[in-house]
This record gives structure tokens, C-alpha cells and sequence, in this order.
């Protein structure tokens, strides 16, 4: 089966596509992950030019979606551990604003997942990437709450940051993301939506394996 989740940013959605991947026991891919792979190679090499940019897929992060896990590696190393700063995040959100580069990076998601049963996680993992996918979800949370979930995961990774800066550099996020001319941040059409704002991980999983389930007894 290939299931996607789409939702903005700390809606919860990675929490609960890693623990459905588990319990169904297949890939899970992050594709924000990816993105900020390639953020953190743009960092590290100094590259800004959109077209400097796209020449990273000639040699482009090594990406394992695994049960419960994406890896990634880069020029041998293990990069995933690095990849959850708020400044990944900021460059990650740019390079995602270029329409070439989403263009080749769906290209890429494509050809990774090719034939698999998976559960993709990202904003537009459903609408653009795998619009074909046999079942979708849209997860979301009101933004204070899930810039509250984002602040306390930072903290408990030892990151220094205050609340407020989380929420503004969430809404910023939010905003380039609904706002580019090209692929723009929207619910997929057909998705099943679920509002996790008062909801726990273990309700949200729940309510996902159950539609899976009904899913199945009508195929
Ligand atoms: O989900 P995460 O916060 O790790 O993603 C980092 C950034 O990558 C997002 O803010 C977004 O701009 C971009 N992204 C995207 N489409 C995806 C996944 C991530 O535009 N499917």
C-alpha cells in the first residue's frame, strides 16, 4: 500500500508516519528530511544560486527509507542526526521555494519509491509528490500548538531557543510555503483530515490504522 501524509510543519505528522510505518512494517519517507539534506549541503559547499543548486542532483544525498526511519548520507556520512536545526529548516524552506528544484526533487522521491508499499511524510508528500497513492492523510494543529510541540522537541535535542522565536519562525514558514506561485501548500483534495490539536499521538495512530483498515475491507 502507498500511503502519504501531508500537514505544515510540527502538525505531528512525522511522529505518526514513523509509528504507522512501524506497525505495518513498511519504508517510511521523510521528504522534509531530504530537503533539509539538501539545505545542509548548500550550506556546507556555499551554494545559493538556484542553478548551482540544482547540480546537486547529480551527486545528491544518499537517501534509506527504512521501517521507522529515513537515513541519509552524504559523501559517506551519516548527515540525518544534523538535519534538525532551525537554520536547516530556514534554508530548507527557500530551496523549496525554487519550482526547478521541486520539479527534480518529486523527480527524485519518484524514482526512490518506485514500485514500493510506503508511508511518505511531507507538505505535499500526497498533492504533488505521489498524487496516485493509494490512501491520504492531512494532519494539522493549530499553530500555536504545534509550534509549542516543535519548541519542546528543539529543547529536548539541547537546541537553545525561545517559544515566541519557534511560533515566528513557524508562521514565516507557513506563509513562503502557502504563498509560492508554484506548487503552493494545500490540503490534497482527496485526503482524510485529521485535526491533532487535542489529540495524542497514540489517538491520531489510531484513527489512521482505522482507515487503513476500512481501506482494506473494501478492496
Ligand atoms: O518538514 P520539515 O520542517 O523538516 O521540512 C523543512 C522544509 O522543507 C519545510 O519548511 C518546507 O519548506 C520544505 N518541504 C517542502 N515540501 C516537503 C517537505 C519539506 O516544501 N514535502
Amino acid at each position: 500500500m502507498r500511503i502519504t501524509i501531508d500537514g505544515p510543519a510540527g502538525s505531528g505528522k512525522s511522529t505518526v508516519a514513523k509509528e504507522v510505518s512501524k506497525r505495518l512494517g513498511i519504508p517510511y519517507l521523510n521528504t522534509g528530511l531530504v530537503y533539509r539534506a539538501f539545505a545542509y549541503v548548500c550550506m556546507q559547499e556555499g551554494l545559493e544560486d538556484e542553478r548551482d543548486i540544482l547540480r546537486l542532483f547529480e551527486r545528491p544525498p544518499h537517501v534509506v527509507p527504512q521501517v521507522g526511519e529515513t537515513l541519509v548520507y552524504y559523501q559517506g556520512k551519516e548527515i540525518s542526526p544534523l538535519l534538525s536545526s532551525e537554520d536547516v529548516g530556514r534554508v530548507a524552506s527557500i530551496i523549496a521555494s525554487y519550482p526547478s528544484f521541486r520539479e527534480r526533487i518529486n523527480e527524485f522521491f519518484r524514482s526512490l519509491m518506485n514500485h514500493k508499499q510506503f508511508v511518505a511524510e511531507g507538505r505535499d508528500a500526497g498533492s504533488f509528490i505521489f498524487p496516485d497513492a493509494d490512501i491520504k492523510f492531512f494532519i494539522t494543529a493549530s499553530v500555536e500548538e504545534r509550534a509549542m510541540r516543535r519548541y519542546k522537541q528543539l529543547k529536548a535535542q539541547g537546541i537553545e531557543i525561545t517559544y515566541e522565536d519557534v511560533l515566528r519562525a513557524l508562521v514565516e514558514r507557513d506563509e513562503r510555503d502557502k504563498n509560492r506561485p508554484l506548487y503552493p501548500f494545500l490540503p490534497p483534495k482527496d485526503a482524510i483530515v485529521i485535526d491533532t490539536t487535542n489529540l495524542s499521538v497514540e489517538e491520531v495512530v489510531e484513527r489512521v490504522l482505522s482507515q487503513l483498515r476500512e481501506y482494506n475491507r473494501k478492496l
